[in-house]
């Protein structure tokens, strides 16, 4: 059951007033570097900007042009990372061939709105093209120093800081390296080969490795901790070391500051480049109670090491995180919420960025599904589907044709035996066997008459994607447009 916003034209009318009223959060146009009285009107990156430190957020460029979201990261984060648009299934999707125009236009928006910016991941097991996957381990190393000079050579002067290497160890308590192909085919040697590539392409990058679930001190984190000072008592170019920090709810490790102190004392810097902190869902106030507390012990452990270079949160608002499609029936991870609006959370790191305290505002839990109206008196169901091999992905357009508002939908359609959903977007969508049944999410419940709403799903097929020909809409039959 995964439910992913993913329309980026289809806001809520008020969305933008929503964060105009929350004059606490934003400030635009404030002097960069100029410290600032502690007061509830500053934003997070002046207090940021004062303190020499980074607050930074993930960005996803396609976001750009909804206002709040546009209005947010102009206003609150002096550094960016693309959350998807540099990895190397983005960057080279064909060998030799690179492709820049997402991640060309995360570096333009850092260049033109004045932030750092910083490159997320070269070297990563996951979104790994095809192609990359399938090669022998002398043609993949190969095939790995060819995309770090493609890629790091593109962006060579402008990106601050690199993950040169993302990732590379494994989950559980063994402090094991993690069995990709990187691992498998060309041995232990290859993250100082990246490391080295890295630096040739641009030698002006801090060069990271970053992971997650090391940030407390484990098993996990202490390997790395010790590959790199073995890399940098070999000479090994290693500048900087990322903690992820996807974190749950009232699970912040106690160890966080010595463990990122124990690195600062390696001589590398450290950052948390990933930060958010989920629960389940709907948020209760008491969980978003104790999300604020959680960041603040985050921010003020970075704050606390000299060598702590920033905080970055992987994205702005609940509505776009990653997390729900991962972590089914968990979510409101970051500190604005679906609807733009700051969190506690929100208020919380500013206290700690030496923000000022305010009023704790009244955490806001998410609005129920609403109730649905039964049956609605007509639809018309337009289905786009989009194939490739044996993956597919499809939007259903629907459009209530009937007199009155539709408060909260269900559609059902059959696919064939062998399509099978893996995810979906802007609506809860689930199957069992060839049945679908896809349940509007929080904030699209709602279709006025003659209005459409629109939803998607991927999915793999067996080599026929056969498209859906019937679909209900709250039980009644929906014509096909
Ligand atoms: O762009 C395609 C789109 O064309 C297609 O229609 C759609 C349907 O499948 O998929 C879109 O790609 C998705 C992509 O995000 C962009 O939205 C992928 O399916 C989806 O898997 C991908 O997820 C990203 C994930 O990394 C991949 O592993 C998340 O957005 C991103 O937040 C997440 O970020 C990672 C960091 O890079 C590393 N640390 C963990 C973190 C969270 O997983």
């Amino acid at each position: 059951m995964r439910t992913q916003p993913h329309h980026a034209g289809r806001r809520r009318a008020g969305l933008l007033a929503a964060v105009l009223a929350a004059g606490a959060a934003l400030a635009v146009g404030q002097t960069v570097g100029q410290p600032e009285p502690a007061s509830a009107a500053t934003t997070l990156k002046a207090l940021a900007d004062a303190k020499g430190r980074d607050i930074g957020f993930a960005l996803d460029p396609n976001r750009l042009t909804e206002a709040p979201y546009r209005q947010i990261a102009d206003a609150e984060f002096n550094l960016v990372v693309a959350e998807n648009a540099m990895k190397w299934d983005a960057t080279e999707p064909n060998r030799g061939q690179f492709t820049f125009a997402a991640g060309d236009r995360v570096a333009d928006y850092a260049a033109t709105t004045g932030k750092k910016l910083y490159g997320h991941t070269l070297v990563w097991h996951s979104q790994l093209p095809g192609w990359a996957s399938g090669l022998s381990g002398p043609e993949l190393l190969s095939a790995m120093h060819q995309h770090i000079a493609g890629v790091a050579g593109h962006y060579r002067g402008t990106v601050a800081a690199w993950d040169v290497v993302n990732e590379a160890f494994a989950d559980g308590g063994t402090g094991a390296r993690r069995d990709s192909v990187f691992q498998q085919r060309i041995g232990d040697s290859w993250i100082e080969e990246a490391f080295q590539a890295a630096r040739t392409a641009d030698p002006a990058a801090k060069l990271c490795i970053n992971d997650y679930s090391t940030d407390g001190i484990n098993a996990k984190s202490t390997a790395i901790y010790n590959l790199v000072r073995d890399l940098r008592t070999r000479g090994v170019p290693i500048d900087c070391v990322g903690f992820q920090a996807h974190l749950i709810v009232g699970q912040v490790p106690g160890d966080l500051q010595a463990n990122l102190q124990r690195f600062a004392d390696l001589g590398v810097d450290v950052r948390i480049t990933e930060l958010d902190i989920r629960m389940p869902t709907p948020a209760t106030a008491a969980n978003l109670a104790a999300q604020a507390a959680d960041y603040k012990r985050v921010v003020n452990a970075c704050l606390a090491v000299t060598r702590c270079a920033g905080v970055t949160t992987w994205g702005i608002t609940d509505r776009y995180s990653w997390i729900p499609a991962v972590f089914p029936g968990q979510g409101a991870a970051l500190i604005w919420d679906d609807a733009y609006a700051p969190k506690p959370a929100y208020q919380a790191v500013s206290e700690a960025l030496g923000g000022g305290v305010n009023p704790t505002p009244t955490p806001t839990s998410p609005s129920p599904t609403p109730t649905p109206t039964l049956p609605p008196p007509g639809c018309t169901v337009t289905y786009v589907p989009n194939s490739w091999n044996n993956g597919f992905t499809a939007e259903v357009r629907v459009r209530n044709d009937g007199p009155a508002t539709v408060n909260g939908w269900t559609v059902r359609f059959a696919l064939t035996s062998g399509q099978t959903v893996t995810g979906g977007w802007n609506a809860t969508v689930t199957q069992s066997g060839t049945q679908v049944t896809a349940r509007n999410a929080s904030w699209n419940g709602a279709v006025a008459p003659g209005g459409t709403v629109s939803f998607g799903f991927q999915g793999t097929h067996g080599g026929t994607n056969t498209s859906p020909t019937l679909f209900t809409l709250n039980g009644a039959t929906c014509r096909n447009g």
